[in-house]
Protein backbone atom coordinates (compact mmCIF):
# COMPACT_ATOMS: atom_id res chain seq x y z
CA UNK A 1 0.00 0.00 0.00
CA UNK A 2 0.79 3.82 -0.53
CA UNK A 3 0.76 6.18 2.14
CA UNK A 4 0.47 9.70 2.32
CA UNK A 5 0.40 12.61 4.91
CA UNK A 6 -1.50 15.92 4.20
CA UNK A 7 -2.58 14.63 0.50
CA UNK A 8 -4.16 16.72 -2.16
CA UNK A 9 -7.34 15.97 -3.34
CA UNK A 10 -8.05 18.16 -6.24
CA UNK A 11 -6.83 15.24 -9.15
CA UNK A 12 -9.41 12.68 -6.55
CA UNK A 13 -12.66 14.51 -7.04
CA UNK A 14 -14.34 15.54 -10.30
CA UNK A 15 -16.19 18.63 -9.06
CA UNK A 16 -12.21 19.64 -8.43
CA UNK A 17 -12.35 20.89 -5.06
CA UNK A 18 -9.08 22.80 -3.90
CA UNK A 19 -8.77 20.52 -0.82
CA UNK A 20 -6.55 18.11 1.17
CA UNK A 21 -7.36 15.29 3.77
CA UNK A 22 -4.94 14.49 6.91
CA UNK A 23 -4.10 10.75 5.60
CA UNK A 24 -4.16 8.99 2.02
CA UNK A 25 -3.61 5.39 1.65
CA UNK A 26 -3.78 3.53 -1.67
CA UNK A 27 -4.38 -0.01 -1.30
CA UNK A 28 -2.70 -2.08 -3.57
CA UNK A 29 -4.37 -5.66 -2.73
CA UNK A 30 -7.99 -6.00 -0.87
CA UNK A 31 -6.23 -7.93 2.26
CA UNK A 32 -4.29 -4.44 2.75
CA UNK A 33 -7.46 -3.48 4.47
CA UNK A 34 -6.92 -6.63 6.74
CA UNK A 35 -3.54 -4.65 8.45
CA UNK A 36 -5.21 -1.52 8.16
CA UNK A 37 -7.93 -2.73 10.52
CA UNK A 38 -5.45 -4.47 13.02
CA UNK A 39 -3.49 -1.44 13.25
CA UNK A 40 -6.62 0.46 14.82
CA UNK A 41 -6.16 2.68 12.06
CA UNK A 42 -10.02 2.80 11.56
CA UNK A 43 -10.81 4.38 14.47
CA UNK A 44 -10.21 7.42 13.32
CA UNK A 45 -12.89 8.84 10.67
CA UNK A 46 -12.52 7.62 7.36
CA UNK A 47 -13.73 7.87 3.95
CA UNK A 48 -13.30 5.20 1.06
CA UNK A 49 -12.96 7.37 -2.14
CA UNK A 50 -13.35 5.76 -5.66
CA UNK A 51 -13.27 7.99 -8.90
CA UNK A 52 -14.19 10.97 -6.23
CA UNK A 53 -17.16 11.61 -8.76
CA UNK A 54 -20.06 11.26 -6.44
CA UNK A 55 -18.80 13.43 -3.99
CA UNK A 56 -18.35 17.39 -2.75
CA UNK A 57 -15.67 18.21 -0.09
CA UNK A 58 -17.08 21.07 1.21
CA UNK A 59 -13.40 21.57 3.28
CA UNK A 60 -10.32 19.59 4.09
CA UNK A 61 -10.39 16.10 5.15
CA UNK A 62 -8.79 15.48 8.52
CA UNK A 63 -9.26 11.73 8.11
CA UNK A 64 -7.69 8.99 6.04
CA UNK A 65 -8.86 8.40 2.83
CA UNK A 66 -9.28 5.01 1.59
CA UNK A 67 -8.50 4.38 -2.33
CA UNK A 68 -8.77 0.98 -3.72
CA UNK A 69 -6.30 0.99 -6.81
CA UNK A 70 -6.36 -3.03 -7.15
CA UNK A 71 -7.72 -3.56 -10.22
CA UNK A 72 -8.78 -6.68 -12.09
CA UNK A 73 -11.98 -8.76 -14.20
CA UNK A 74 -11.99 -12.88 -13.91
CA UNK A 75 -14.44 -14.62 -15.33
CA UNK A 76 -14.84 -16.67 -12.93
CA UNK A 77 -18.38 -19.10 -14.33
CA UNK A 78 -19.24 -19.77 -18.04
CA UNK A 79 -22.78 -21.47 -19.20
CA UNK A 80 -23.97 -21.63 -22.18
CA UNK A 81 -26.04 -18.47 -21.71
CA UNK A 82 -24.96 -16.46 -19.25
CA UNK A 83 -20.97 -15.29 -17.62
CA UNK A 84 -19.95 -14.31 -14.26
CA UNK A 85 -17.71 -11.82 -13.89
CA UNK A 86 -15.68 -10.70 -10.46
CA UNK A 87 -14.52 -7.61 -11.14
CA UNK A 88 -11.92 -5.89 -8.50
CA UNK A 89 -13.01 -2.39 -6.93
CA UNK A 90 -10.35 -0.34 -8.08
CA UNK A 91 -11.10 -1.03 -12.02
CA UNK A 92 -12.29 1.61 -14.10
CA UNK A 93 -16.19 1.38 -14.54
CA UNK A 94 -15.22 2.20 -18.69
CA UNK A 95 -12.77 -0.63 -18.50
CA UNK A 96 -15.20 -3.08 -17.75
CA UNK A 97 -17.95 -1.65 -20.33
CA UNK A 98 -15.04 -1.93 -22.89
CA UNK A 99 -14.19 -5.74 -21.95
CA UNK A 100 -18.01 -6.29 -22.04
CA UNK A 101 -18.19 -4.85 -25.54
CA UNK A 102 -14.87 -6.56 -27.06
CA UNK A 103 -16.32 -10.06 -25.30
CA UNK A 104 -19.98 -9.77 -26.75
CA UNK A 105 -21.40 -9.48 -22.56
CA UNK A 106 -24.92 -7.93 -22.61
CA UNK A 107 -26.12 -6.19 -19.67
CA UNK A 108 -24.30 -3.42 -18.73
CA UNK A 109 -23.96 -1.11 -22.15
CA UNK A 110 -26.37 1.06 -21.25
CA UNK A 111 -24.27 2.35 -18.00
CA UNK A 112 -21.74 3.31 -20.46
CA UNK A 113 -19.47 7.00 -19.90
CA UNK A 114 -21.09 6.57 -16.10
CA UNK A 115 -17.49 8.35 -14.07
CA UNK A 116 -15.87 6.11 -11.51
CA UNK A 117 -14.73 2.78 -9.55
CA UNK A 118 -16.42 -1.02 -10.16
CA UNK A 119 -16.34 -0.61 -6.24
CA UNK A 120 -19.04 2.44 -6.15
CA UNK A 121 -20.98 1.42 -8.29
CA UNK A 122 -23.12 -1.04 -6.06
CA UNK A 123 -23.32 1.98 -3.11
CA UNK A 124 -25.60 3.88 -5.20
CA UNK A 125 -26.85 1.70 -7.45
CA UNK A 126 -25.72 3.52 -10.77
CA UNK A 127 -28.61 4.22 -13.26
CA UNK A 128 -28.46 5.25 -16.88
CA UNK A 129 -30.97 5.16 -19.49
CA UNK A 130 -33.67 2.55 -18.26
CA UNK A 131 -30.86 0.48 -16.69
CA UNK A 132 -30.00 -0.11 -12.87
CA UNK A 133 -26.25 -1.94 -12.21
CA UNK A 134 -28.73 -3.79 -9.68
CA UNK A 135 -29.94 -5.42 -12.53
CA UNK A 136 -26.80 -7.45 -13.53
CA UNK A 137 -25.25 -7.49 -10.08
CA UNK A 138 -24.90 -11.40 -8.91
CA UNK A 139 -23.16 -10.14 -5.80
CA UNK A 140 -20.96 -8.14 -3.93
CA UNK A 141 -17.68 -9.02 -1.86
CA UNK A 142 -15.90 -6.97 0.61
CA UNK A 143 -15.40 -6.96 4.59
CA UNK A 144 -17.00 -5.37 7.35
CA UNK A 145 -15.35 -2.87 9.01
CA UNK A 146 -13.94 -1.74 11.48
CA UNK A 147 -13.12 -5.76 12.26
CA UNK A 148 -12.64 -6.83 8.59
CA UNK A 149 -14.62 -9.54 8.94
CA UNK A 150 -14.94 -10.65 5.36
CA UNK A 151 -18.78 -10.42 3.56
CA UNK A 152 -20.70 -12.29 0.44
CA UNK A 153 -23.62 -10.66 0.11
CA UNK A 154 -26.48 -11.93 -2.93
CA UNK A 155 -27.78 -9.29 -4.68
CA UNK A 156 -31.19 -9.71 -2.78
CA UNK A 157 -29.21 -8.94 0.58
CA UNK A 158 -28.24 -5.58 -0.77
CA UNK A 159 -31.26 -3.63 -0.54
CA UNK A 160 -30.98 -2.13 -3.85
CA UNK A 161 -33.53 0.33 -4.82
CA UNK A 162 -33.30 3.86 -6.84
CA UNK A 163 -29.53 5.38 -6.11
CA UNK A 164 -29.61 3.50 -3.18
CA UNK A 165 -28.10 0.28 -0.88
CA UNK A 166 -27.59 -1.54 2.04
CA UNK A 167 -24.14 0.17 1.59
CA UNK A 168 -25.27 3.68 1.78
CA UNK A 169 -27.87 3.04 4.07
CA UNK A 170 -27.63 0.76 7.52
CA UNK A 171 -23.96 -0.37 6.83
CA UNK A 172 -23.29 2.80 5.48
CA UNK A 173 -19.35 3.50 6.70
CA UNK A 174 -18.99 0.06 7.88
CA UNK A 175 -17.94 -1.72 4.93
CA UNK A 176 -15.42 -2.14 2.59
CA UNK A 177 -15.96 -3.40 -1.04
CA UNK A 178 -13.11 -5.61 -2.81
CA UNK A 179 -15.09 -7.37 -5.81
CA UNK A 180 -18.12 -7.15 -7.48
CA UNK A 181 -19.97 -10.18 -9.28
CA UNK A 182 -21.90 -9.17 -12.44
CA UNK A 183 -24.06 -11.85 -14.29
CA UNK A 184 -24.28 -11.05 -17.89
CA UNK A 185 -25.72 -12.56 -20.89
CA UNK A 186 -23.98 -14.09 -23.92
CA UNK A 187 -27.07 -13.84 -25.83
CA UNK A 188 -28.10 -10.49 -27.09
CA UNK A 189 -30.58 -8.88 -24.76
CA UNK A 190 -30.95 -5.05 -25.25
CA UNK A 191 -33.23 -2.48 -22.79
CA UNK A 192 -34.40 0.28 -25.08
CA UNK A 193 -37.05 1.96 -22.86
CA UNK A 194 -35.58 5.34 -22.36
CA UNK A 195 -36.87 7.10 -25.30
CA UNK A 196 -34.06 9.40 -26.03
CA UNK A 197 -32.12 6.52 -26.68
CA UNK A 198 -34.08 4.65 -28.89
CA UNK A 199 -34.62 7.46 -30.81
CA UNK A 200 -30.69 8.08 -31.55
CA UNK A 201 -31.08 4.26 -32.30
CA UNK A 202 -33.42 5.32 -34.97
CA UNK A 203 -32.35 8.77 -35.92
CA UNK A 204 -28.62 7.30 -36.58
CA UNK A 205 -30.57 4.27 -38.90
CA UNK A 206 -28.96 1.93 -36.57
CA UNK A 207 -29.67 -1.84 -35.27
CA UNK A 208 -29.52 -2.73 -31.71
CA UNK A 209 -26.10 -4.15 -31.25
CA UNK A 210 -23.57 -3.33 -28.48
CA UNK A 211 -21.75 -0.95 -30.49
CA UNK A 212 -24.44 0.77 -31.45
CA UNK A 213 -26.31 1.39 -28.37
CA UNK A 214 -22.82 2.12 -26.66
CA UNK A 215 -22.42 4.97 -29.63
CA UNK A 216 -25.96 6.32 -28.90
CA UNK A 217 -25.53 6.45 -24.92
CA UNK A 218 -22.39 8.16 -25.31
CA UNK A 219 -24.42 10.83 -27.92
CA UNK A 220 -27.08 11.31 -25.61
CA UNK A 221 -24.49 11.82 -22.51
CA UNK A 222 -23.05 14.08 -24.40
CA UNK A 223 -25.67 16.53 -25.63
CA UNK A 224 -26.75 16.76 -21.78
CA UNK A 225 -24.05 16.14 -19.52
CA UNK A 226 -20.92 17.85 -19.44
CA UNK A 227 -17.35 16.52 -20.03
CA UNK A 228 -15.43 16.04 -16.63
CA UNK A 229 -12.57 16.46 -18.06
CA UNK A 230 -13.08 19.86 -19.07
CA UNK A 231 -15.87 21.03 -16.20
CA UNK A 232 -15.92 19.83 -12.89
CA UNK A 233 -18.94 18.54 -11.75
CA UNK A 234 -20.01 15.11 -10.09
CA UNK A 235 -23.09 14.24 -12.67
CA UNK A 236 -26.52 14.57 -11.31
CA UNK A 237 -26.05 16.79 -7.80
CA UNK A 238 -29.53 16.12 -6.37
CA UNK A 239 -31.71 12.49 -6.44
CA UNK A 240 -35.01 12.79 -8.26
CA UNK A 241 -37.79 13.08 -5.74
CA UNK A 242 -39.94 10.23 -4.75
CA UNK A 243 -43.20 11.73 -3.62
CA UNK A 244 -46.64 10.33 -2.53
CA UNK A 245 -49.66 10.35 -4.73
CA UNK A 246 -51.15 13.92 -3.29
CA UNK A 247 -47.80 15.72 -3.78
CA UNK A 248 -47.91 14.43 -7.63
CA UNK A 249 -51.47 15.70 -8.21
CA UNK A 250 -51.10 19.08 -6.49
CA UNK A 251 -47.71 19.70 -8.90
CA UNK A 252 -50.00 18.38 -11.66
CA UNK A 253 -52.32 21.00 -11.55
CA UNK A 254 -49.32 23.63 -11.43
CA UNK A 255 -47.32 22.39 -14.02
CA UNK A 256 -49.51 20.27 -16.62
CA UNK A 257 -46.12 18.71 -18.20
CA UNK A 258 -44.93 17.35 -15.10
CA UNK A 259 -42.67 14.54 -16.17
CA UNK A 260 -43.34 11.64 -13.83
CA UNK A 261 -42.08 8.08 -13.03
CA UNK A 262 -44.47 5.49 -11.56
CA UNK A 263 -42.33 4.05 -7.92
CA UNK A 264 -44.15 1.70 -5.82
CA UNK A 265 -47.33 3.70 -4.85
CA UNK A 266 -45.18 6.33 -5.10
CA UNK A 267 -44.47 8.83 -8.03
CA UNK A 268 -41.17 9.76 -9.06
CA UNK A 269 -40.35 13.21 -10.03
CA UNK A 270 -37.64 14.67 -12.31
CA UNK A 271 -36.02 17.31 -10.29
CA UNK A 272 -33.89 18.70 -13.25
CA UNK A 273 -37.51 19.66 -14.28
CA UNK A 274 -38.31 21.23 -11.70
CA UNK A 275 -35.57 23.31 -11.16
CA UNK A 276 -35.44 24.07 -15.01
CA UNK A 277 -38.97 25.20 -14.18
CA UNK A 278 -37.68 27.35 -11.36
CA UNK A 279 -35.72 29.15 -13.80
CA UNK A 280 -32.33 27.64 -12.30
CA UNK A 281 -30.58 26.08 -15.38
CA UNK A 282 -27.80 27.36 -17.07
CA UNK A 283 -28.09 30.26 -14.09
CA UNK A 284 -24.39 31.31 -12.88
CA UNK A 285 -22.61 32.78 -9.84
CA UNK A 286 -18.97 33.66 -10.61
CA UNK A 287 -17.64 30.04 -11.15
CA UNK A 288 -20.46 28.00 -9.87
CA UNK A 289 -23.36 26.89 -11.84
CA UNK A 290 -26.60 25.13 -12.85
CA UNK A 291 -25.41 23.47 -16.24
CA UNK A 292 -27.59 24.89 -19.10
CA UNK A 293 -28.28 21.39 -21.01
CA UNK A 294 -29.07 19.37 -17.96
CA UNK A 295 -30.29 21.59 -15.18
CA UNK A 296 -30.04 18.40 -12.54
CA UNK A 297 -26.11 19.14 -12.81
CA UNK A 298 -24.32 21.66 -10.49
CA UNK A 299 -20.58 22.84 -11.74
CA UNK A 300 -17.36 24.80 -11.06
CA UNK A 301 -16.19 26.27 -14.04
CA UNK A 302 -12.85 26.61 -12.86
CA UNK A 303 -12.28 28.31 -9.30
CA UNK A 304 -15.45 27.63 -7.23
CA UNK A 305 -15.10 27.49 -3.83
CA UNK A 306 -16.99 24.72 -1.71
CA UNK A 307 -18.40 27.72 -0.33
CA UNK A 308 -19.96 28.85 -3.54
CA UNK A 309 -21.04 25.52 -4.41
CA UNK A 310 -22.63 25.26 -0.83
CA UNK A 311 -24.67 28.47 -1.57
CA UNK A 312 -25.80 27.81 -4.68
CA UNK A 313 -26.85 24.53 -4.54
CA UNK A 314 -28.99 25.51 -1.09
CA UNK A 315 -30.51 28.37 -3.15
CA UNK A 316 -31.69 25.63 -5.83
CA UNK A 317 -33.18 23.68 -2.85
CA UNK A 318 -34.50 26.73 -1.12
CA UNK A 319 -36.48 28.01 -4.61
CA UNK A 320 -37.49 24.66 -5.68
CA UNK A 321 -39.29 24.43 -2.47
CA UNK A 322 -40.94 27.68 -2.14
CA UNK A 323 -42.60 26.94 -5.66
CA UNK A 324 -43.56 23.16 -5.37
CA UNK A 325 -43.25 22.49 -1.84
CA UNK A 326 -40.67 19.62 -2.75
CA UNK A 327 -37.99 19.16 -1.22
CA UNK A 328 -34.95 18.36 -2.76
CA UNK A 329 -31.85 16.07 -1.56
CA UNK A 330 -28.43 15.92 -2.86
CA UNK A 331 -26.94 12.93 -4.43
CA UNK A 332 -23.72 13.52 -4.37
CA UNK A 333 -21.93 12.83 -0.57
CA UNK A 334 -21.37 16.20 1.29
CA UNK A 335 -18.43 15.70 2.98
N1 LIG B 1 -35.61 17.82 -17.68
C1 LIG B 1 -35.93 19.12 -17.89
N2 LIG B 1 -34.95 20.06 -17.71
C2 LIG B 1 -33.69 19.71 -17.35
C3 LIG B 1 -33.38 18.36 -17.13
C4 LIG B 1 -34.36 17.42 -17.30
O1 LIG B 1 -37.06 19.47 -18.22
O2 LIG B 1 -32.86 20.61 -17.22
C5 LIG B 1 -36.64 16.80 -17.94
C6 LIG B 1 -36.30 16.03 -19.23
O3 LIG B 1 -36.83 16.65 -20.34
C7 LIG B 1 -36.91 14.67 -18.97
C8 LIG B 1 -36.83 14.52 -17.46
O4 LIG B 1 -36.62 15.82 -16.92
O5 LIG B 1 -38.25 14.65 -19.37
C9 LIG B 1 -35.73 13.58 -17.04
O6 LIG B 1 -34.48 14.03 -17.55
P1 LIG B 1 -33.34 13.01 -18.02
O7 LIG B 1 -33.95 11.97 -18.87
O8 LIG B 1 -32.22 13.81 -18.56
O9 LIG B 1 -32.91 12.24 -16.74
P2 LIG B 1 -32.80 12.67 -15.22
O10 LIG B 1 -33.94 12.04 -14.48
O11 LIG B 1 -32.66 14.14 -15.11
C10 LIG B 1 -31.45 10.55 -14.50
C11 LIG B 1 -30.20 10.25 -13.74
C12 LIG B 1 -28.98 10.46 -14.60
C13 LIG B 1 -29.09 9.57 -15.84
C14 LIG B 1 -30.39 9.93 -16.57
C15 LIG B 1 -30.65 9.04 -17.76
C16 LIG B 1 -30.72 10.74 -11.42
C17 LIG B 1 -30.49 11.63 -10.25
N3 LIG B 1 -30.11 11.07 -12.54
O12 LIG B 1 -31.45 11.95 -14.79
O13 LIG B 1 -27.84 10.02 -13.85
O14 LIG B 1 -27.98 9.75 -16.70
O15 LIG B 1 -31.51 9.77 -15.67
O16 LIG B 1 -31.08 7.80 -17.35
O17 LIG B 1 -31.43 9.76 -11.29
C18 LIG B 1 -26.05 10.67 -12.46
O18 LIG B 1 -26.54 9.93 -11.62
O19 LIG B 1 -25.02 11.32 -12.24
C19 LIG B 1 -26.73 10.83 -13.73
C20 LIG B 1 -26.31 11.66 -14.67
Amino acid sequence: MKVFQNYPLLDHNTFKMKVSCRQFIELERPEEIVNLCEQHLLEQPFYILGGGSNVLFTKDYDGLILHPAFQGIDKIEEEARHVTLRVAAGTEWEKLIDYCIQHHYFGLENLTGIPGLVGSAPVQNIGAYGVEVKDCILAVDGYLLPKATPFHYQCDECQFGYRSSIFKKELKGKTFITHVLFRLSKEPHYTLTYKALSEELSCQQLEPSLDNIVRCVRAVRDSKLPDITKIGCAGSFFQNPIVPNEDYQRLKQQLPDLVSYPAGEKVKLAAGQLIDKAGWKGHREGDAGIYPKQALVVVNYGNASPEDIRQLYEKVISDVYTKFQITLQPEVNIL
